[in-house]
């Protein structure tokens, strides 16, 4: 169903790897509202070809990126900025990447080069973003920026690795630049944190199918999926939320804030009588 609500809006959409990525979802989302947009990817990404299937279903021009490049986030926004005709609406970074958690590197024997990789592309891309369109005033007022954390950020999930720490990073860089884009240019920036979700970054999580499961039996509302995440994330690009900024949104079925319920407790208590 579509409700207009980003019609004649303008932005760019990162991260839409294939068809469960929740940026791909987004997009789809977001062309429904009436939204027009650029997607971008890693140009590596680029060459599994699936995103210019995305860009035919939604009108889209795809502009190859790497996220930690100025020189390629210059040319992208500059470019995306031609092609829409004008300044942008809503920008979505949709990106993570944790090359200790690719080569199964424990938390414990990291490999820090590995580290401040992960930590470039999973959260000092957001800066490097955000300073991009900041410095070009690419930004429309009232627009809105999104990025996708998890909530690791928080929380003790010892599988999630340095990417825990990315997306603490990733969180502060929302607060911290989201004040300076408020105040001087009036935009919004917000971090969804998303339940676990099977994408290629999700599934790369050593243990994911457990903590997908408890996640599910810990919710009250179950787990939320890529496309309630679109949802949630077209309500944060719309008119309807125009002040919510400098927030980290809890997008989880009501996980972040349970103790425990009674569907984890029954599975405990049936394997102690075993
Ligand atoms: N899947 C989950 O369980 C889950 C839960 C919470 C948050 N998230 C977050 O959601 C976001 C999207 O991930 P996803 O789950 O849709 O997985 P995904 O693998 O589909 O998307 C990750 C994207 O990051 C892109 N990327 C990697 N390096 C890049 C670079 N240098 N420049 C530009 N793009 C680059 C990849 O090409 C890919 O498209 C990530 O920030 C992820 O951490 C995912």
């Amino acid at each position: 169903m579509s409700y207009n609500l980003l019609k004649g809006k303008k932005g760019i959409i990162f991260g839409a790897l294939d068809e469960n990525s929740i940026a791909w979802q987004t997009a789809l989302r977001v062309h429904q509202e009436g939204g027009s947009f650029v997607l971008t990817n890693a140009p590596v990404a680029m060459r599994m070809g699936a995103i210019q299937q995305l860009a035919d279903q939604t009108n889209a021009q795809v502009i190859p990126a790497d996220a930690t490049s100025i020189e390629d986030l210059d040319k992208l926004i500059d470019e995306s900025m031609e092609i829409l005709g004008g300044k942008l609406d809503f920008v979505l970074h949709s990106i993570g990447m944790s090359v200790n958690v690719r080569k199964g590197r424990a938390y414990t024997d990291q490999n820090h080069d590995w580290t401040s990789k992960g930590w470039d592309v999973s959260a000092v891309s957001f800066h490097k973003l955000m300073q991009t369109l900041y410095k070009k005033d690419a930004m429309n007022e009232w627009g809105s920026i999104v990025a996708l954390s998890y909530m690791a950020a928080q929380r003790v999930f010892p599988d999630y690795n340095d990417m825990a720490d990315n997306k603490a990073y990733l969180e502060s860089i929302a607060r911290s630049f989201g004040y300076f884009f408020g105040r001087d240019k009036k935009v919004r920036v917000n971090t969804i944190s998303q339940s676990p979700t099977p994408t290629t970054a999700g599934k790369g999580v050593k243990g994911f199918d457990g903590f997908i499961s408890y996640a599910e039996k810990m919710s009250p509302l179950g787990n939320a999926t890529a496309m309630d995440c679109a949802n949630y994330t077209v309500s944060l690009f719309s008119d309807l939320t125009k002040r919510v900024t400098l927030q980290n949104l809890y997008n989880d079925g009501g996980f972040s804030n349970m103790g425990v319920s009674d569907a984890v407790m029954d599975l405990f208590e049936q394997q102690q009588s075993e």
